[in-house]
């Protein structure tokens, strides 16, 4: 196998030359990704900013994400990387050595829950516990929260994203016990999803756990949390989880009880998905200080990423896409300012979503929504018109009334 040296954050990789310059990499003999590098900068500035000193790489690959803990998180003492994969953990071991942080190392070339299981004891548990399987992590789950310490941190990827995100919903019960919707908000509701599933994974084992941070990027979604032992804390996360009911045909949303309902504004039937997690999806002050630590460290689109958590608890576990709502009432495209300064006037809160590409999270209903969008098509169409002239009205009137804001306003 033809090796490179690669850098990614301040650490140097030996990584297969193959992985570097084709999209996707091969997974075989060895996986690594270069594209998800932003994955494993969040994992470093939130680490970093929790300070513990035991870190798992449970599904270590070539170590990536374990050696740049040890060479790039000070507080780090202890990394264990673990693959059935010998081959990968060779190159583990020969950057932990290139970095020289291979004495905080150990390579352990074992099935991953195997070796998760067989740290349980309360003295044998990790601080921090990463899992980055191919695909869903839900065969890891309890394992994973059994060998993270109380109080600990357990991270999570899923690459399953179409199954979590609506396209496959029967695959999403049978595989996640929820059901999921395919719209404009459909990551939260995977993320949400993927929550409420290690929410119940701990909840039968009596560990509680609580969202640290979430993010959807490319291909994968991705959970930070804490966990919690003893069955209190496993009932009060118990008590988080709930269903969205979702009306395809006029896009009204509310929670629900979990029944397919008649929708209260159209009449048609909506969709339900769930159970998902309803209840904070970041720990502010770990996420504050993990994005100055992203900052610190020059990796800006994981700070980024972080920062447009801060502000996203106590909103209703969705999101509105203006112009879908746009669509919705066929008016033309209008401007998100107005809409957001329409929905601000009247008391509400606002910000962009951090999970979706576009899109609007605020404690206003769908008809508040509807107001707002109808207001700024109004406000857009008269702007129009006194620009362009009095002959010219009716053109104006049915042209695009408002570009998007390059950046929108609530994002942190
Ligand atoms: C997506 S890759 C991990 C990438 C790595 N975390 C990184 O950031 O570069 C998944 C890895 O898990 C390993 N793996 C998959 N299932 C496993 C299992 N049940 N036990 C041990 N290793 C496993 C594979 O060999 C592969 O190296
Ligand atoms: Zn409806």
């Amino acid at each position: 196998m033809e090796l490179s040296k690669h850098k990614e954050g301040t650490t140097r990789l030996f990584v297969p030359s193959v992985s570097v310059s084709t999209v996707p990499p091969p997974t075989s003999p060895v996986f690594f990704n270069p594209a998800a590098s932003l994955n494993r900068d969040v994992t470093v500035a939130i680490s970093a900013a929790e300070g513990g000193e035991t870190f798992c790489d449970a599904m270590a690959g070539v170590g990536a994400r374990g050696v740049r803990v040890a060479n790039e998180v000070e507080g780090v003492s202890k990394v264990a990387m673990v693959d059935f994969n010998a081959g990968a953990l060779r190159l583990a071991k020969r950057s932990a050595a290139l970095n020289r942080v291979a004495g905080k190392c150990s390579f352990v070339g074992a099935e991953t829950s195997s070796y998760l299981y067989s740290r349980f004891g309360r003295d044998q548990r990790f601080d921090y516990v990463d899992v980055d399987p191919f695909g869903t992590p839900v065969r890891q789950l309890q394992a994973a929260l059994s060998a993270t310490a109380d109080g600990g941190i357990l991270s999570l990827t899923a690459t399953d994203t179409a199954v979590l995100c609506g396209v496959h919903s029967e695959t999403c019960a049978r595989r996640y016990g929820s059901f999921p919707l395919n719209n404009a908000f459909h990551h939260e509701t995977g993320i949400r999803i993927l929550l409420a599933a290690i929410v119940r994974s701990g909840a039968s084992i009596d560990i509680g756990v609580a969202p640290v941070a979430a993010h959807s990027t490319r291909h994968y979604l991705r959970v930070y949390v804490r966990v919690l032992p003893g069955a209190s804390k496993a009932d009060s996360a118990l008590g988080g989880l709930g269903h969205v009911s979702w009306c395809p045909a006029c896009g009204e949303v509310r929670k629900s009880g979990g029944q397919a309902e008649v929708c209260a504004a159209c009449g048609r039937r909506t969709k339900v998905a769930g159970p998902v997690w309803t209840g904070a999806v970041a720990e502010e002050p770990l996420v504050a200080a993990a994005k100055k630590e992203a900052l610190g460290r020059g990796l800006a689109e994981a700070a980024e990423v972080l920062g447009s958590l801060l502000g996203a608890n106590g909103f209703p576990p969705w999101s509105f896409d203006i112009d879908g709502v746009c669509s919705e009432l066929k008016v033309s495209t209008v401007s998100e300012v107005a809409v957001y300064r329409n929905l601000l006037r009247g008391g509400h809160r606002v910000m962009r979503t951090p999970f979706e590409k576009t899109g609007m999270k605020t404690d206003a209903g769908h008809a508040e929504v509807v107001e707002a969008v109808e207001a700024a098509s109004r406000e857009g169409a008269s702007r129009e018109e006194l620009a362009s002239g009095p002959r010219s009205s009716s053109r104006a009137r049915s042209s695009r009334s408002g570009s998007p804001p390059a950046s929108r306003p609530g994002r942190s």
